[in-house]
């Protein structure tokens, strides 16, 4: 057995990923199975990341968590599952006699803090991130192995398939317990790499309905969901699959577009309906369409969440141009320098006919700037000691 030391420390990052067939709806609410599979794009964490530090310590007295900074309530259910579920997988670990690489008892209490550097509840998954780090993270400072698909499951849905980089599907499963409702990837991030995505920040505000409420009540009053779930989606996952696998980008931009479209049906669908989308967003919407009709082929696609912001999908020959569209048909109303995040685009001229094509009055400020970024890779641990986001004593010591 290994000697254990007073305190053991990990940070780690975890990505976001962004759905291209959408989860929408739980058949088990505790346990967070799904009515349907999903595939998602996970994008890179140097546009998009949160980091996670965790600490395990015999001087620890109770469990405690900050978010961004300020302390969460620990008590709170999923975050309850996700620690409850670590160290059962730690405690199953030990009991089959792999146990020599646990760190530390398993009755030490742990200390988490965790910071994204995006902003949170803006329909950007921040807690599919989040739990995903939190998951890995745990699982590194308690020494856990193997699939972690449960564990972050467990904080949100959709984090499970941030545990993997490239193309991901979180496949729903059959066991009422759940063993087998894991994520798995379909290819790796550096498969498609001419693949580059835009996220159109329409509104950094906190969404009105949360998505697990708001699947609830979809799933309880709308028929089309239920269709969707049973008789769309298993086609859907097959051909998007191929899609991916071939690097067929019109068939991947135009499922991606129309999976999206029947995710935000079946939320007006719902019982009171549910609108994610705003004007902007149909804009957006408009502007897509618009843009493959001039070029007379599929060269953009978007894809919204729980939420206004829209997230396109295009490929590097064209992602310059797109960017002009935007920007022509959202001309930033301040701070026209900052417009554009991430991974450089130098926006190119739009020619007369794309702009009447595009035929749009222009809305200014619609879009508040564009983070650019591509498909990244999966969960990562942090070797330098100096990413501590607690201190030597267990708490937090900055917010990155
Ligand atoms: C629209 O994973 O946030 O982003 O499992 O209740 O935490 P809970 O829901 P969550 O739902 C994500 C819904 C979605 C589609 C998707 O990411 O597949």
């Amino acid at each position: 057995m290994a000697s254990e030391k007073p305190q053991v420390m990990v940070t780690c990052t975890a990505p976001v990923n962004i759905a291209v067939i959408k989860y929408w709806g739980k058949r088990d609410e505790a346990l967070i199975l799904p009515i349907n599979s999903s595939l998602s794009v996970t994008l890179h964490q140097d546009q998009l990341k949160t980091t996670t530090t965790a600490a395990i310590s015999k001087d620890f007295t109770e469990d405690r968590i900050w978010l961004n900074g300020r302390e969460e309530d620990v008590r709170q259910p999923r975050l309850q599952a996700c620690l409850r579920e670590i160290r059962r997988l730690a405690q199953k670990q030990r009991t089959a006699g792999d146990g020599d690489a646990l760190p530390l008892s398993l009755s030490y209490k742990v200390h988490v803090a965790s910071v994204n550097n995006f902003p949170t509840a803006a329909g950007l998954a921040s807690s599919a991130a989040g739990y995903a780090c939190l998951a890995y993270t745990l699982a590194q400072v308690y020494g856990v192995e193997g699939d972690l698909s449960e564990v972050a499951r467990r904080g949100s849905g959709s984090a499970c398939r941030s545990l993997y980089g490239g193309f991901v599907e979180w496949q729903m499963g059959k066991q009422a317990d759940g063993t087998d409702s894991i994520a798995q990837q379909v290819a790796p991030e550096w498969h498609w790499p001419q693949l580059r995505v835009l996220v159109l920040v329409v509104s950094a505000e906190k969404k009105l309905t949360g998505s697990t409420v708001g699947m609830q009540t979809s799933v309880e009053t709308s028929a089309l969901l239920k269709f969707r779930a049973e008789a769309v989606v298993p086609a859907r996952m097959t051909e998007m699959t191929r899609y991916i696998k071939e690097r067929d980008f019109h068939g991947f931009a135009q499922l991606t577009m129309k999976d999206s479209n029947q995710f935000h049906a079946t939320c007006l669908d719902t019982f009171p309906p549910i609108s994610y989308l705003n004007d902007t967003s149909r804009r957006i919407i408009q502007l897509v369409h618009r843009f493959n009709a001039h070029h007379g082929q599929t060269k953009v696609a978007y894809t919204f969440d729980a939420g206004p912001n829209a997230v396109i999908f295009t490929l590097d020959d064209t992602v310059a141009e797109f960017v002009a569209a935007v920007r022509h048909s959202f001309p930033p109303t301040a701070n026209g320098d900052k417009f554009l995040k991430g991974l450089q685009v130098i926006p190119s001229l739009l020619s007369d006919e794309l702009k009447a094509a595009l035929a749009m009055e222009p809305t200014p400020g619609g879009v508040q700037y564009i983070i650019a970024t591509q498909v990244g890779p999966g969960p990562q641990v942090l070797d330098d000691p100096h990413v501590h986001l607690l201190g030597p004593d267990g708490l937090p010591q900055r917010v990155a």
